[in-house]
């Protein structure tokens, strides 16, 4: 093959320039690189190259418009390249080539973007894992580190084996959370001393106010959670512990302030625990309902939402949208969110926030999202099950299914409700003429807008007629 032969070519050339560098007199630092290489000469003849021999496939629609922007599947395509409709050219270069197959994307971008637009898109398989003590759990985290326009909300991504404590904590951050797979056992108590336990499966949430402290405890089978929070700087490094909080007052502080003789802490840990075993959870949930005067945290207040039961809020035939927020889940106040599923093909309206930036996780499938960002700016991004991505309030951005299975994905807002703007809808509820006299459309094209919104739309591109 072609591009096997132009490294083999590269590789030798390299060879024979590394056997005269050790051939040349030793001693000094600058002996090894002859000064003749230096610039022009006519003895270091050109190799021609042969990178036009490159042998590579197009991927179905590559070459269709760049603007029409096909979805492209570069899975089981020789050598994905660079090219979109009459742009781009070929990469002879190093690369890893799975990256083009997960980003199609951003390896040939559509036609219709622009400019530039921050980064949108962060695979948590990139974010270092925390890895706690004793297998007992793990964590890993997407904030301004990874993506920096992202300010408004960090997310955390976190897994507690069976009897694996998240231990004892509290954070300036509020907390709200998905429950991915498993089950887990949350507690907390408020400033009122109101007490809180409960039990959450896959697809319920728990919000923590700012301060509150609160543990997690991974029950039979462990758990995984998604976490927000409302600080984009956010870190899971930086929370408050019960471990810290004792190891670093004075023992005698620490006695006087309980009434306890010294012994009481011989053996509290030197340091944090973050993520440790622990003893299992007692199968009755009653055995860890600790009160005091002041009871339990009441029913409106509650810090967890049995979403999981709920049924989708919106149904269409390109996939369903539950929608959670303060309206029914009234003490995470500052968070909206709404689980998303987009079935193949289908795809999630063109549409933006008013007030707040979106922050999202994906949970399923293979997606896109062109982010418009004003003044002639946008920008086509990937996401792939286990990715982040981050809208900044007010861009236009879409959610397109583009592989074979469902994309599931969660977006979560800084809201009192959950609101967008349908483009759909906006341009459907507009005087006609005024849309007509500003985009240079049909009579037909217009009259067919619909004055709904449509969440999510199925279909494959209409034929002209
Ligand atoms: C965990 O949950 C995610 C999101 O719902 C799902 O895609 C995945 O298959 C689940 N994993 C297991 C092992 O159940
Ligand atoms: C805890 O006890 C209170 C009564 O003090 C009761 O209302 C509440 O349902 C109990 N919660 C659990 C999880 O057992
Ligand atoms: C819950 O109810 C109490 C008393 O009825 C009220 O003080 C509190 O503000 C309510 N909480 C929320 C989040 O609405
Ligand atoms: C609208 O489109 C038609 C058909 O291409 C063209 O003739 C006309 O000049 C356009 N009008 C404006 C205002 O651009």
């Amino acid at each position: 093959m072609a591009p096997v032969y132009t490294l083999a070519g590269l590789l030798l050339g390299l060879a024979s320039f590394e056997r005269y560098a050790l051939a040349a007199p030793t001693g000094t630092a600058s002996a090894s690189s002859p000064k003749s290489l230096l610039g022009y000469n006519p003895d270091n003849a050109v190799i021609n190259g042969h990178t036009d021999d490159i042998q590579y496939e197009f991927a179905p629609g590559q070459t269709d418009s760049a603007n029409i922007a096909a979805i492209l599947d570069f899975n089981n395509v020789e050598n994905p390249q660079p090219i979109r409709g009459s742009k781009g050219g070929l990469d002879p270069g190093p690369r890893t080539e799975e990256y083009n197959v997960l980003n199609p994307d951003v390896l040939a971008p559509p036609g219709t973007d622009h400019g530039g637009v921050a980064n949108a898109q962060w695979p948590l398989g990139l974010s270092n894992n925390k890895l706690g003590l004793n297998r007992a759990g793990w964590s890993r985290q997407q904030n301004m580190d990874n993506i920096p326009s992202a300010t408004e909300m960090a997310g955390v991504d976190m897994r507690l084996e069976e009897g694996g404590y998240r231990e004892l904590h509290w954070h300036k951050a509020a907390e709200w959370s998905y429950v991915l797979n498993g089950s887990v056992r949350v507690q907390a108590m408020n400033e009122d001393g109101q007490t809180f336990v409960d039990d959450l499966n896959a697809g319920d949430v728990w919000f923590f106010p700012p301060g509150v402290p609160h543990s997690l405890q991974g029950l039979a089978g462990g758990v995984e959670f998604i976490l927000v929070f409302d600080d984009g700087s956010f870190s899971e490094d930086n929370t408050f512990l019960a471990s810290e909080t004792f190891a670093h007052n004075p023992l005698e502080v620490l006695s006087k302030n309980f009434a306890l003789p010294l012994s009481a802490w011989e053996n509290i840990p030197p340091q944090q625990l973050f993520i440790f075993p622990g003893t299992k959870a007692p199968t009755d949930i009653a055995e860890q309902n600790v009160t005091g005067s002041a009871g339990i945290v009441p029913l409106n207040d509650s810090y967890s939402y049995h979403l999981s039961k709920a049924p989708p809020t919106h149904e269409t035939a390109g996939g369903t949208v539950k929608i959670i927020d303060p309206t029914v889940f009234p003490i995470a106040s500052g968070f909206s969110a709404a689980i998303v599923t987009v079935k193949p093909g289908a795809i999630r309206e063109i549409h933006w926030h008013t007030t707040s930036d979106e922050w999202n996780f994906f949970l399923a499938g293979k997606a896109r999202i062109s982010i418009y960002a004003a003044v002639g700016n946008a920008r086509t991004f990937d996401y792939n099950a286990g990715d982040c991505g981050y809208i900044p309030k007010s861009m236009t951005h879409y959610v397109e299914n583009i592989g074979t299975e469902d994309v599931v994905f969660i977006e979560v807002l800084q809201a009192d409700h959950f609101s967008d703007i349908s483009l759909g809808q906006w341009v459907g509820l507009t005087p006609h003429q005024i849309v007509q006299d500003t985009l240079n459309l049909s009579d037909a094209t217009v009259s067919a807008f619909k004055k709904e919104k449509q969440y999510i739309v199925q279909g494959d591109i209409p034929n002209e007629s």
